[in-house]
Order: structure tokens, then sequence, then C-alpha cells
């Protein structure tokens, strides 16, 4: 969360602003990942290991400030907004896996995966999946995570250029992106073949064959957020959502 102080407030006031703030975030990272185990207790205890993995091995390594650290050489030419950082809460995600009914046969690819979460709650659940990310340290940690789950893989690469055809669904947390990215993805998607569905964060994805079929809503961790389910059809038709 980013507080600007307004200069003409008095210190007393900006005082206040700043508790409030601290109280706020302190709240927000104790009450998610409360919600979040006592979901998994419940719903799927397989995605506990793997997340308490994550966890441990993101102390001390902040996944929000990831980006700054990697090779310049793997930042130079991209816009600053598409490594931003962010993720789905894994109760929202578990909805969104439910009502897209994926099975042993789907392949779903989490494009920007991050540190890998909705990827191991899919392979949790026997659904293959695959993460493509870009910022070493998000691999690092998504991979050490994910050792004791056989159904999830993870790689290396730039969302635009990695091997996509085997894809039966795929996931776009996108919210940050720039147009140009959103853009691209949309095309590789659409060109991936009629039928497939993608998740995308926020709005959709911009492309005349992607149709919106469903729109869900759940929480992530810059608030709660709209998870548009599209599919990539002939031509497109009136958008009813
Ligand atoms: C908002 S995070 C989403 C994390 C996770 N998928 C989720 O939904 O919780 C978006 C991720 O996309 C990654 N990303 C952005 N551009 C990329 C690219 N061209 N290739 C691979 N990953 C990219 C960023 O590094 C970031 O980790």
């Amino acid at each position: 969360m980013l507080l600007r102080h307004d200069p003409s407030a008095s210190w007393l006031r900006r005082l206040m602003e700043t508790i409030f703030l601290r109280i706020t975030t302190l709240t927000y990272s104790l009450t998610f990942p409360i919600y979040e185990v006592a979901y998994l207790l419940w719903r799927c205890p397989e995605m506990l290991p793997p997340l308490w993995r994550i966890w441990s091995f993101s102390w001390g390594r902040n996944p929000y400030t990831a980006k700054a650290r990697m090779p310049k050489t793997l930042r130079e030419g991209r816009h600053p907004n598409d490594l931003v950082y962010g993720e789905v809460t894994i109760p929202a995600a578990y909805r969104v896996l439910q009502a897209l009914r994926l099975g042993p046969n789907d392949l779903l690819i989490d494009l920007g995966c991050g540190r890998g979460h909705l990827v191991m709650l899919a392979a949790a659940r026997g659904i293959p999946a695959h993460g493509i990310e870009l910022v070493p340290l998000h691999l690092r940690c998504a991979k050490h995570a994910a050792a004791y789950l056989p159904l999830a893989t993870f790689e290396q690469a730039d969302i635009l250029e990695a091997d996509l055809s085997k894809a039966t669904v795929f996931w776009a947390t996108g919210t940050c992106w720039s147009e140009e990215l959103r853009r691209k993805t949309a095309q590789r998607i659409v060109d991936c073949g009629l039928g497939l569905r993608v998740v995308s964060l926020s709005s959709p994805l911009p492309h005349p064959q992607l149709q919106t079929v469903q729109v869900l809503y759940g929480w992530t961790t810059w608030g709660r957020d709209a998870f548009f389910i599209q599919q990539v059809q002939e031509t497109s038709t009136p958008q009813e959502v």
C-alpha cells in the first residue's frame, strides 16, 4: 500500500496516518495467511506443505522487490509495469479452478507464475500445471516449494517466446501488464487454437476472438478483483458481460 502524505498536513495528522497504515498492513498480512491456511485445511490439505515452503523460502527474500534484483539484461527493453508483483489468494484461485472443471488430461499454464502457488494448487488437486516466469528469484522459490508435486513444472522463460502449444487452459494475472504485453499475450493464446480458455485478471485480454464466457470475483493481494474466463472463438460476437 502506498501512502503519500499531504505536505501541508500537521505532524500529528501525518503520525496518525502512518500508524493507521502500519496497522492496516499488519492486519492484512496476518489475515490473509490465516484465511488461506484455514481454507486449505478444509479444501485441499495437500497444498499446505508447498505453501509453507513458499513462505519459508520468502523469509528475507521479498517477492515484491525481486525484480529490482534480477539481471539487467532480463529487465532491458521491458515496460516497468510488466514485472510488478502481486498474487491471487488461494481461496479465489481454488474457486476459479473449480469453475474451469479441469481434470488429469488438461494442462494449465500460468503465464507469469510468480512464486508458483497457482500451479502448485492445481497440481495438488490432480491437474497437471506449468508455470512460466521471468524473474529468477520467483522461479527458485517455485521450484523449491513444488519439489514434492510431480504434476507441477516450471521454466524460466518469456511468455512471448515459450512453447505454449500443449496448454488446454491459461492463467494470466496481467493486472499491471503494459497494453503491449497484454495484446501480444492474447495473440499468442489465440494462435494456440480454438476452444482454449484463459483466466484474465481485472479486465479481459484484448483480442476480437477472445470471448468472455464467465466472470467471477475474489480476493487478491491488491484487493477484490474480477476473474474473466475467456475462450478462443472463431469470430467475435458481441460481449454480453
Ligand atoms: C502479478 S504476478 C502473478 C503471479 C501469479 N500468477 C498469481 O496470479 O498469483 C505477474 C507475473 O508475471 C511475470 N511476468 C511479466 N512479464 C513476463 C514475461 N514476459 N515473461 C514471463 N513472466 C512475466 C512477472 O514477473 C510476475 O511475477
